[in-house]
């Protein structure tokens, strides 16, 4: 029979008093050279600027370099970062990478960035949630820290999908772009991320997918190139039904109205999804930050280059109440809700 043991009170307060909260203080992106507009796609598929603006807002998209990978992104996105905010990187001690884009399976792009950043000792994990990465990112570094394993984190989203785009599929490869976005979460006495949500629905495997080793996806043969295939219209229906749902969810969590959220950062996928899900959450589309007309769909680093670009034009401010929701391949999403520092 389990034995209950009741703790004297005093232990319990002093238990209590060690939980440190999880503050996102820093931000920072790299996005390669390279800018591809839509008229490119216009020699290689049948297809045209009006359509590709009109149907997913993108305008323009950046490409990697062919030597130029994930890892290199995701360094100079931190070390972006470190210049910024003139950050001492050696005293971090977890970095969690969300990509679909490895330069290797193995190693893990977060034990390359452990060495390339000369950073002794940490745990290092890669993500792998697709477009909803980034926001499982945030929600393991705050229970990291919330469970004292950690209490400075590097969250990174990166990604070269130009290279695992198929360039003779008009549905799918004006969507794709390259780049990076990462942030630090440390441990404070007052924290600063909010209510999370995390969820999967793995039935839908098959609409959005990236072959491996696999053929089969839920008992389902797929088209094994290597390339990123999707369903749109499927995965279009799923985000804004499913992402609308979890916006209140989170609002909830929180204790929240939709009126007391100052900026919503979705993961950047569709114009069309974002103003959807706006319209049925009830939120002015001008509280949206996207980064998908600059930078097109970049998967895991949608939202950390959304969320950097509104910072810097000055948008998102000190006390800012930010509702952050990633959502893609897996089916998956996770999101949380910030208060900018
Ligand atoms: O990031 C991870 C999560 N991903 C998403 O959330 C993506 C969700 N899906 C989407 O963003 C959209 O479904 C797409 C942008 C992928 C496609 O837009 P759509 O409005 O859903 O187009 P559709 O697939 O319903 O196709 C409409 C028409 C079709 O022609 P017909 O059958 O009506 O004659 C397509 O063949 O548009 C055609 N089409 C194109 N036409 C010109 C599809 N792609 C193109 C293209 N240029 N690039």
């Amino acid at each position: 029979m389990p034995r209950i043991i009741a703790l004297p009170k005093a232990t319990i307060s002093i238990q209590i008093s060690f939980l440190m909260e999880a503050k996102l203080t820093a931000i920072g992106i790299y996005a390669p050279e390279k800018v591809v507009d839509n008229h490119y796609f216009e020699q290689i598929v049948d297809t045209n600027d009006e359509w590709i603006r009109s149907r997913t807002g993108i305008v323009t998209r950046r490409f990697a370099a062919e030597n130029e990978f994930t890892s290199s992104l995701a360094e100079k996105a931190i070390l972006n970062m470190a210049a910024e905010y003139k950050l001492q990187l050696h005293d971090v001690d977890f970095i969690l990478v969300a990509t679909v884009t490895h330069d290797q399976i193995m190693p893990s792009m977060a034990c390359q960035l452990q060495y390339r950043l000369n950073i002794p000792n940490t745990g290092a994990l890669d993500i792998s949630a697709a477009c909803g990465g980034f926001g499982y990112g945030i929600v393991l570094a705050k229970s990291l820290i919330h469970s004292g394993m950690a209490r400075k984190i590097l969250a990174v989203g990166a990604e070269t999908l130009s290279k695992v785009t198929d360039f003779s599929d008009r549905t799918s490869c004006i969507l794709f772009g390259d780049g990076a976005g990462a942030v630090l979460i440390e441990a404070a006495e007052k924290g600063n991320i909010g209510a999370c949500v995390v969820g999967a629905e793995g039935s839908g495997g098959q609409d959005l997918y990236l072959s491996n080793l696999n053929t089969v996806i839920n008992g389902e043969e797929i088209i094994a190139n290597n390339k990123i295939i999707q369903n749109g219209r499927k995965v279009f229906k799923w985000a804004v039904s499913q992402m609308s749902v979890q916006f209140n969810v989170l609002l909830e969590k929180e204790g929240l109205t939709v009126d007391d959220i100052d900026w919503f950062v979705p993961h950047s996928a569709n114009m069309r999804i974002i103003e959807a899900i706006c319209k049925q959450v009830g939120l002015p589309i001008e509280k949206a930050l996207e980064s998908l007309s600059t930078y097109g769909n970049t998967s895991s680093a949608s939202i950390p280059l959304a969320l950097y670009e509104g910072v810097r034009a000055g948008k998102v401010k000190k006390g800012d109440k930010v509702l952050l929701l990633g959502f893609g391949g897996g089916l998956a999403y996770a999101g949380a809700i910030v208060e900018w520092a």
